[in-house]
């Protein structure tokens, strides 16, 4: 009969901790590969709404009551709340404001001279829905400078967004691809790692955007 020969302790021990070793780079690689980067939070600035409009829908364009229609090109924004492991987020609530057209917020606190435009809703909120998608159709904000009285900073377009689900809380900001801008921004540089986690991409529109109007996908992922 063939004798097994005895692994010392110490070896086996050795073995165990390779063995173990290996299966945890395996988990660890499977999970490095699957998790996506968190949407980086950001400032809210200092122009969320003190008193949010009664006309609160995901069309921007138009303030119930009122026949006209806001200044500016027409974008639809949509994508999905996900957690870092891909899967969405159904019922989270999206909070969405902007600037109008002309970089100027509804807002007591902004002295930026533009004008209002009494077209544009602002603000906007919806639930995302059983697959993590949400859809808000508005117009492009314009570009404003942070001190309209010494307008060397100036802040690119972008849409700031609150998002709230479950123990989750995240406040970020959405730009625009191909704007100068975003590369001269003091918030937007601050933003540590890629910067592609907070940009929009254009996407091919579908035959419910009018003639003119552009889609925008923005996935938000929660960490
Ligand atoms: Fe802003």
């Amino acid at each position: 009969m063939r004798k097994v020969p005895k692994v010392p302790d110490s070896r086996r021990y050795l073995l165990g901790a390779l063995a173990g070793f290996t299966l945890a780079s395996r988990w660890g690689g499977a999970l490095a590969r699957t998790l996506l980067p968190a949407t980086p939070a950001q400032t809210s600035g200092p122009f969320y709404p003190k008193l949010r409009p009664l006309d609160q829908d995901m069309d921007l364009t138009v303030v119930a009551g009122r026949p006209g229609r806001a200044k500016g090109q027409v974008i639809h924004v949509t994508g999905r709340v996900l957690d870092s492991n891909g899967k969405p987020v159904p019922g989270a609530r999206i909070e969405l404001w902007q600037a109008n057209a002309g970089g100027r917020y509804d807002h007591p606190d902004d002295i930026n001279p533009e004008p209002l435009d009494p077209n544009f809703q602002g603000f906007a909120t919806q639930l995302t829905d059983a697959e993590g998608r949400y859809r808000f159709k508005t117009i492009k904000p314009g570009a404003y400078p942070m001190n309209p009285a010494n307008p060397v900073n100036v802040r690119p377009p972008h849409i700031h967004l609150d998002v709230v689900a479950a123990d989750q809380h995240l406040v970020t900001q959405m730009y625009f691809p191909g704007e100068k801008l975003n590369s001269q921004d003091r918030i937007f540089n601050a933003i540590k790692g890629s910067k592609d986690t907070v940009i929009a991409r254009v996407i091919a529109p579908t035959p419910d955007i009018e003639p003119g109007a552009s889609l925008l996908h923005f996935d938000i992922v929660l960490a």
